[in-house]
């Protein structure tokens, strides 16, 4: 069988300061999305990395008395770090600063500059500088932006107006390109006024922390030009086009919904002038939210999403993260939720789920998974339950909706425990052992297949739950579970959590 390519990747990020759930967010969302498509056999290539120049960097190095050099090698374990208390099993990790990437946007801007798509202008505007680039007038008016001067300055601009009718007319013909529907709506709504032409150098005489134009050493490239071609360079642009060949274009770009722009049209646009085919999905999901401000740094003594991980396990937070944000839209962070979601999907019905049948099994069974007589028809509905859910997580991993994947797993565990508590396989082992063995054997089979799936999700979780069952092999067909094999003695997986009081 052909094995599907999938290559995803995460926003760079900037490393003006430590990471955070923004940061950690995405990163999960993709490792979990890797994870899926591993596990249907796919080939997958997950990138990430950081973005290391720009005005933001060189501040954040100069509040620190640093080199911007020194400032990036100092918090890049700190990213490095956390994706290894998070589980995430990336490919490749990707700093701007990698002689690979400035060979790579050295490379693009020759290209596009012999190619007659650059070219050098005289420029007065306003100057956002907190966002670093020149804006027009009605964003100056729209009073979104801080920090804004008037600067006239000689730079080097990129005729990305050049392309604007090729873009609209390919988010038309590819519905699937920009995701979801409304940030699409949004970006063709950005493309009805005419695109101007982008400003991609920066003189060093005000900005220096950045690649070399190579036509103009007067000048560093324009950190969001740079930035982006990290996606390039990833699969090996320059370096090995066997491997570029195979994995571009990436079949998903993870993005928050604030650098829809950037990747909706200044990267498509430098991708024409490049010659390269356009990633398949650029995918926008909304923001965490505590109350209606967006999470960023530490947010003074309020809770930091991350500092869970150390009380509550890396697996609780992950699967929270999924469950709760429905992608796309933005999310609610409250330790209300994060508790309430932990108490009733983790502790009461999948970590019980799995204290019910290992203790029924140590007690009726000494600890041996039972063989199953006869099938009634109630447990052939837990079985065809169990064999459709495959389709079904498969269908919303596809569709970006991990809380719908989540809820489908845990309402067959739901149900489960419904069918345990009806079924009494404590009062039925006293006269017909053998019914409560099948009783058994399909509630711990059917826990199992829930283990395999929620695994992209909680890995060392449900790494323990398979290890408890004895069981392995990852298959979510039914009849995986080993009869007779012995079942381990384990301690609460998701020991309930006390509502702190207000
Ligand atoms: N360096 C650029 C990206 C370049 S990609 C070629 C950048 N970096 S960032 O560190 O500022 O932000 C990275 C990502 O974090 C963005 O996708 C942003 O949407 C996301 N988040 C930051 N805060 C967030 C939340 N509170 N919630 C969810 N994601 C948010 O932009």
């Amino acid at each position: 069988m052909k094995k599907n390519k999938f290559y995803i990747t995460t926003p760079i990020y900037y490393v003006n300061d430590k990471p955070h759930i923004g940061h950690a967010y995405t990163t999960i969302l993709a490792d979990v999305l890797s994870r899926y498509h591993r596990a249907e056999g796919d080939e997958v290539f997950f990138l990430t990395g950081l973005d290391e120049h720009g005005q933001k960097v060189q501040q954040a190095a100069e509040a620190r008395q640093l080199s911007p050099q020194e400032h990036c090698d100092d918090l890049a374990p700190r990213f490095l770090g956390l994706w290894e208390k998070l589980e995430i099993q990336y490919d490749d990790f990707i700093r701007t600063t990698q002689k690979r990437h400035i060979a790579v946007v050295q490379q693009a801007l020759q290209q596009v500059y012999d190619a007659g798509d650059v070219y050098a202008d005289e420029y007065e505007g306003w100057y956002s500088v907190a966002e670093e680039r020149f804006i027009t007038e009605t964003e100056k008016d729209s009073g979104s932006f801080r920090d804004i001067k008037k600067l006239k300055e000689r730079n080097w601009f990129f005729r990305m107006g050049k392309y604007q009718k090729k873009l609209i007319d390919h988010i038309h013909e590819h519905p699937g390109f920009i995701q979801p529907g409304q940030r699409r709506n949004e970006v063709l709504g950005f493309l009805r006024q005419p695109l101007g032409d982008l400003c991609i150098s920066r003189p060093k005489a005000r900005m220096g922390w950045g690649i070399d134009l190579p036509f103009d050493k007067d000048y560093v490239t324009y950190v969001w030009f740079d930035a982006l071609l990290n996606y390039i360079t990833g699969p090996g642009y320059l370096a090995d086009q066997k491997s570029f060949k195979k994995w571009w274009p990436a079949s998903v770009h993870l993005i928050g919904k604030d650098i829809l722009t950037t990747h909706a049209v200044y990267w498509p646009t430098m991708l024409f002038a490049l010659g390269l085919p356009l990633p398949e999905t650029i995918f926008a999901h909304g923001w965490w939210l505590m109350g209606k401000t967006k999470i960023s740094k530490s947010l003074g003594n309020i809770v930091n999403p991350l500092d869970l991980i150390d009380e509550y396990g890396v697996d609780s937070v992950r699967y929270y993260l999924m469950r709760e944000m429905v992608l796309g839209q933005d999310a609610n962070f409250t330790m209300e939720s994060f508790i309430k979601r932990y108490n009733s999907d983790l502790a009461n019905d999948f970590g019980n789920l799995l204290n019910r049948v290992s203790g029924l099994i140590g007690k009726n069974f000494d600890g041996f998974v039972p063989e199953h007589g006869k099938m009634t028809d109630e447990e052939d509905h837990i079985k065809e339950e169990a064999v459709r859910l495959d389709p079904k997580v498969k269908k919303s991993v596809s569709e970006m909706r991990l809380d719908g994947a989540m809820e489908d797993i845990l309402q067959l565990i739901r149900q489960v425990n419904k069918y345990l508590e009806y079924q009494a396989p404590w009062k039925v082992a006293k006269t017909d052992l053998g019914r409560a063995g099948t009783i058994l054997y399909t509630a711990t089979e059917a826990l199992r297949i829930c283990a395999v799936h929620l695994f992209p999700v909680m890995p060392f979780k449900c790494k323990a739950v398979l290890d408890i069952l004895d069981n392995a092999g990852k298959g979510t067909q039914w009849g995986g579970l080993k009869k007779g094999a012995k079942l381990k003695s384990h301690e609460a997986l998701f020991p309930r959590l006390e509502v702190p009081k207000q």
